[in-house]
């Protein structure tokens, strides 16, 4: 791991750790995102910078997003959304074991490296391996010029602003928003209807709004992050579009609180980690308003029948009945919008775990903003 901490600025000048104002910025950065993309006549998005015309973009058969540590994650998102909007088979991989096997690369595969930074090593030797057998890069890269963005061939620059802390919170909506129009721009010119592709960008307008109201929910969150602070190790559950987020929130929780967070799909819990289940190992599970919600209530019930201490991320039309759990609710959005909203509260948890155990949250030990060397 590349450790320079004396080449980033920490704190924001104002007293305020960076990592808590770019979680406050993440309104201002979602709407930067957005802007002068959405077409709301067409019901579909512009990307000029991907330079693929209409007929290039419906040649493509598959999508292979390419990403380390929550880049990769958010990639994880990305490939659902492109299968759900774009109906395209997709899927997401770490790029740092993409490049050590020797990948089969497609001439008619979309591939996508994500990375904030646009400095990471993995992924920028990830693209050059692509390039080198003649498959097609874009990037979602939020540092302009920056050598991932200079070795695709086309992209999407995020235009988050400039993201210090380690612990990445805005590039990382702001890449869940870039997939979104990505996906959104695939499926218009395939069958999404215009009518979806409607629904879809006035969900996207909604999201600045919405992460406000969720960031208005701080105190509630810092209360409930004190308590998982006290437990040494905790589960984040999810299933399908949560499973994703799951793995962000646990990732942030371990980077900068030094609890063991581990993610799980919520569906395989009874296949082994149930045992891990006691009064002890709270589970943080995210359980959306949508077509998986009575699975997931049946999963927390195994939960809480083994004692498992709940803080259920969910949306205020879930009932969960007489379970007795801590529940934060986020506003409800579109389905396929919804785990942008169901991250932002993670961040929060972690956020506060951290700075109730007195850790400094802009300087994790061992870990450097970007990992430049292998
Ligand atoms: C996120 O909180 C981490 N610090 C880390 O996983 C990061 O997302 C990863 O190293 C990728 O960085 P990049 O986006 O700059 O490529």
């Amino acid at each position: 791991v590349d450790v320079d901490p004396s080449a980033y600025e920490h704190g924001a000048g104002d007293g305020r750790p960076r990592m808590y104002t770019e979680i406050l910025e993440q309104p201002e950065s979602v709407d930067r995102t957005l802007r002068g993309r959405l077409d709301e006549r067409f019901g579909t998005a512009h990307l000029g910078g991907l330079d693929l015309d209409a007929r290039e973009l419906r040649a493509i058969r598959r999508v292979k997003i390419l990403g380390c540590g929550s880049a990769y994650y958010v990639g994880q998102m990305g490939a659902l959304l492109v299968e759900e909007l774009a109906r395209i088979p997709a899927d997401a991989e770490a790029a740092s074991e993409f490049r050590y096997r020797n990948p089969i690369i497609e001439p008619d595969t979309l591939y996508v490296a994500v990375s904030q930074s646009g400095e990471t090593i993995d992924t920028l030797l990830a693209v050059e391996e692509i390039k080198r057998k003649g498959g097609r890069v874009i990037g979602l890269v939020n540092v302009v010029g920056s050598a991932v963005a200079r070795a695709c061939d086309g992209g999407i620059y995020l235009h988050a602003g400039p993201e210090i802390a380690v612990a990445s919170t805005k590039a990382l909506t702001t890449m869940y928003v870039g997939f979104a129009l990505l996906a959104l721009q695939l499926g218009r010119v395939r069958d999404l209807s215009v009518a979806d592709g409607k629904r879809l960008v006035a969900g996207l307008q909604k999201l600045p709004a919405q992460i406000g109201q969720v960031l208005a929910t701080e105190d509630r969150i810092a209360e409930l992050a004190a308590t998982l602070a006290r437990s040494e190790s905790m589960f984040f559950v999810g299933r399908v579009r949560g499973f994703p987020v799951a793995r962000e929130g646990a990732q942030k929780f371990k980077e900068i609180s030094y609890r063991h967070a581990e993610a799980y799909q919520m569906s395989e819990l009874k296949h082994g980690p149930l045992a891990l289940i006691s009064p002890d190992v709270p589970t943080v599970a995210i359980v959306p308003d949508d077509e998986l919600t009575d699975r997931n209530v049946a999963a927390l019930h195994e939960i809480a029948a083994r004692g498992g201490p709940l803080v259920v991320v969910t949306h205020a039309g879930v009932d969960l009945g007489a379970l007795e759990v801590e529940r934060i609710d986020v506003p409800k959005n579109e389905t396929e919008l919804d785990p942008l909203l169901l991250t932002v509260p993670l961040q929060l948890l972690a956020y506060h775990a951290a700075l109730v155990l007195g850790h400094d949250v802009d300087k994790p030990r061992n870990l450097a903003k970007s990992v430049t060397v292998e």
